[in-house]
């Protein structure tokens, strides 16, 4: 799951799909395309909006996306369209370009084609995030349930 810093939204896709996908035969791991907030804990609002759910995000620490993710990882998730144009800078051939989703792509029927960034928002920009990554990692998990 990638975003921008790695403090708001791809630490609640990491933790939402972890408490989905009780698969040990997943890992599931999030990042940012920016280095602003390597080593930082998620966003407060995000710790807050997890914990209403349920969810405890509170061992997660920011870290910036590296290439070593394109060998580690099937599938890349970028939350946005800016995420994904950079990951596609960083992409080194066709196997890597076929890692990369548009997150919101996996929830087809969403009014939204992708998850907004609530940075510079109030809480209730987190709580609208919650729910479409909520709603959108239950549609991933089905899928991935589906397949193996
Ligand atoms: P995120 O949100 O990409 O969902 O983690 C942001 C976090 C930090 C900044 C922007 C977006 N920032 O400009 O520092």
């Amino acid at each position: 799951m990638v975003c921008l810093g790695n403090i708001c939204r791809s630490p609640l896709a990491h933790g939402i799909l972890e408490n989905k996908l009780q698969d040990s035969n997943y890992v599931i791991d999030s990042a940012g395309t920016a280095a602003y907030h390597i080593g930082e804990l998620p966003d407060h609002r995000s710790i807050k909006v997890a914990r209403n759910n349920g969810i405890d995000i509170t061992s997660q620490r920011a870290r910036q996306f590296k290439i070593n993710d394109f060998d580690i990882f099937d599938r890349i998730y970028a939350m946005d369209e800016s995420n994904l144009d950079n990951l596609k800078t960083l992409a080194r051939d066709e196997e890597d370009l076929n890692k990369l989703h548009l997150f919101m792509d996996a929830n087809p029927n969403s009014v939204y084609n992708h998850i907004p960034d609530p940075y510079y928002g109030g809480f209730e920009g987190f709580e609208e995030v919650f729910d479409l990554v909520d709603e959108t990692c239950d549609l991933i998990t089905k899928e991935i349930q589906s397949i193996t």
